[in-house]
Parts: structure tokens; C-alpha cells; sequence
């Protein structure tokens, strides 16, 4: 396997003046309560996890859980207090200065909830800017803008100001303007939070149709477990600065590793996020005429399967049988294993 680009091993960020002693003197175990006790704030707590080329990792936790200190770690807007941070093998915390600037400007992007947008500046000015600062030539860097602009699908708005943009409007120009310099590492820190429910997941399903196309390595925060199943190759839960499980969303919601976990799984539909492989049998035994992808959303397949008499065939890509499914493990899935059942 590749090396990961991203790689935290044991990071802690503790704020508050005796924070470095307080973190030695501790040997790693931090608890945050009598840290607090001693007037410092526990941000992060013995992070440690790999982000692999292309994938894009989403961290879900409660306001104040830790999510954005982790991210300003890793993108050296802030100093980790302990532990090492390597980005695509490089000792982050070792960069002098200028390598640090240099890699923030032409490897990472990063997108916040507030747009930031320069007010005096047009959408397409606005978008062009990071890349003006590099030292782009102004023509160079319009033209690199309008072809950002497309991307977003803004054309026919790049003259407008800020001001005439509605909030998903303008969040496109933030996303456009941080993919201008083509970073190959995205954060993006609860980048759709302040935008209306409907809009919001419209650009869900931009973010994804873009990441399709792009394959940037993302950290991508939310405080929305919907959002996080929805957009994630993994998700690293957190809560009160501690990863409390880092898994793929189907495991996630399959075997929550803590109560806290648990309680987000609760209520979701699981016919939605799981597929078919998620909760197939290995046997092969006894299989009727109907066959299923692997890789089927549930809910998708789940009537079809239902009305079957034998076990259903679950196929891969080749369509070779690998497993099978049968009507009461749809109804255990999606009926069972919430609230008390398990
Ligand atoms: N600059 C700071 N000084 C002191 N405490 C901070 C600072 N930044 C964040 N914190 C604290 O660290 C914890 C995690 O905050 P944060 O990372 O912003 O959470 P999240 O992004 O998950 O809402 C909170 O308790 C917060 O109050
Ligand atoms: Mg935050």
C-alpha cells in the first residue's frame, strides 16, 4: 500500500499556559477533567489515524468535541502540543517557515463555514485571488478563476459581488476559490452548516459529483451524522477530544464501539446507508433465480428481496456469486438492532 498522505500518531492539543508539562508529566493519559483542574483545556486527545491518497475522511462529533483544533493541527494553523503529524511522509512539525508556507499555498485548501469572501472583489476576482498572491500573472489566473467558476457551476454570476450572492451561492465561490491552486489535501470545516436544509444537501451532492471527479484526500468536519454517512469513505466519531471510533460508515452504524456512538446510529435508516454487502451471508446454499449487486443500497433491492421464497444471490462485479441474502435478514436490518433491540 501506498503511504498515507495524511498520518497522526498520538496528537494532543492541550490549551491553557502549563499545557506542555501538564501533557509530559502525564505520560499520555490525559484526562481531561483533572487537566480542566488545572486550568488547562483538553482540545485533542491522543489522535492517531492515516488518510490515504483520494479518500476522504469525515469527523463527526458534538460542538466543542475537538473537531477544528484537530484540523488546525494538521493544517499547522495551530501547534499540536504533543505527538507528530506527517504530510505524505514529510515530519509536519519539523517544516521551517517558508516550507510550511509553501505547502499550505500549493498542497492544502481549506474551506470554513463563513464564506471569508472579499466583499469589494467579484466572484471571479475573488476566486483568482489566492492564485494572484502566488505570483499567477492577472490574466493567467482569470482565466484559471472562470474555469473554477464552471466547476461550481456559477457561470454566468462571475461579475457578481458577494453581497448579490445568495449563502450556497457564496459557498460555492469559497469551495472554488480554495480548489483554484489545485490543493491535493482539502479540510473543510463544517463547510455547509450555515446553509438551509434543501441547499445544503444540493451541495452534498455537488461536493460529491466534484470529489468524483477530483479525488482530492479530504478531512471534511461536520456536527451532522446524516451528513458525514452520506459523504464519507470513513468517519472518525469524537467526543471531547478523543477519536472514539474510526470505521466506515457501514460498520459504524453495524457495530457502534460506544454508547455515545451508538446514540447517532440510533435513528438512522439503515436500509439507506447500507448495502447489500454490509449485511450478506457467506453461504451460498439453496439460492433462488433473483440476483442482487453487492453493492446495492438496501432500501434499492429490499422489496424485491421480500417477495422471494429462496435465499436471493448476491453478485459482484463480474457477476459471480459471492454470498446471499434472505428475506428475514432485510427485516432484521432494518427493524432490528436499533434502540433496545440490541
Ligand atoms: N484557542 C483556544 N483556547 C482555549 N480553548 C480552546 C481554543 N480553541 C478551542 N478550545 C477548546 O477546545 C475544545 C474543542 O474545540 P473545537 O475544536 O473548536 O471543537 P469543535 O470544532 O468540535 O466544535 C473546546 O472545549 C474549546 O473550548
Ligand atoms: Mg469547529
Amino acid at each position: 500500500m501506498s503511504e498515507p498522505v495524511i498520518k497522526c500518531e498520538n496528537v494532543y492539543k492541550i490549551f491553557g499556559a502549563n499545557a506542555e508539562k501538564m501533557l509530559q508529566d502525564s505520560n499520555g493519559k490525559v484526562d481531561a477533567k483533572t487537566f480542566q483542574e488545572n486550568g488547562c483545556i483538553v482540545g485533542v486527545n491522543n489522535a492517531s489515524f492515516e488518510v490515504s491518497k483520494g479518500e476522504m475522511l469525515v469527523v463527526m462529533g458534538l460542538s466543542g468535541s475537538g473537531k477544528s483544533t484537530l484540523l488546525r493541527c494538521i493544517s499547522r494553523l495551530t501547534d499540536a502540543t504533543g505527538g507528530k503529524i506527517f504530510i505524505e511522509g514529510q515530519d509536519l512539525l519539523q517544516l521551517n517557515n517558508k516550507d510550511l508556507i509553501d505547502l499550505r499555498r500549493n498542497k492544502m485548501g481549506m474551506v470554513f463555514q463563513s464564506f471569508a469572501l472579499l466583499p469589494h472583489k467579484t466572484v471571479v476576482e475573488n476566486i483568482a485571488f489566492p492564485l494572484q498572491i502566488k505570483g499567477v500573472k492577472t490574466e493567467e489566473s482569470i482565466n484559471k478563476a472562470m474555469d473554477m467558476v464552471k466547476l461550481v457551476g456559477l457561470d454566468g454570476r462571475e461579475n457578481y459581488f458577494p453581497r448579490e450572492l445568495s449563502g450556497g451561492q457564496q459557498q460555492r465561490v469559497g469551495i472554488a476559490r480554495s480548489l483554484a491552486v489545485e490543493p491535493d489535501i482539502w479540510f473543510l470545516d463544517e463547510p455547509f452548516s450555515a446553509l438551509d436544509p434543501l441547499i445544503r444537501k444540493e451541495m452534498q451532492d455537488e461536493f460529491l459529483r466534484l470529489q468524483d471527479k477530483l479525488q482530492k484526500t479530504i478531512m471534511f468536519i461536520t456536527h451532522d451524522f446524516d451528513e458525514a454517512l452520506k459523504l464519507a469513505d470513513r468517519i472518525a466519531i469524537m467526543k471531547d477530544g478523543i477519536i472514539e471510533q474510526l470505521d466506515t460508515p457501514a460498520n459504524i452504524v453495524l457495530n457502534p464501539a460506544t454508547e455515545y456512538v451508538r446514540k447517532f446510529t440510533e435513528e438512522v435508516p439503515r436500509e439507506k446507508v447500507l448495502l447489500i454487502k454490509d449485511v450478506m451471508d457467506l453461504s451460498k446454499d439453496d439460492l433462488g433465480d433473483l440476483k442482487v449487486s453487492k453493492d446495492e443500497i438496501i432500501e434499492n433491492v429490499a422489496e424485491k428481496i421480500l417477495t422471494q421464497e429462496k435465499s436471493v444471490a448476491v453478485v459482484d462485479n463480474n457477476n459471480k456469486i459471492i454470498g446471499s441474502i434472505n428475506p428475514t435478514k432485510i427485516i432484521n436490518t432494518v427493524f432490528g438492532g436499533r434502540k433496545n433491540n440490541n
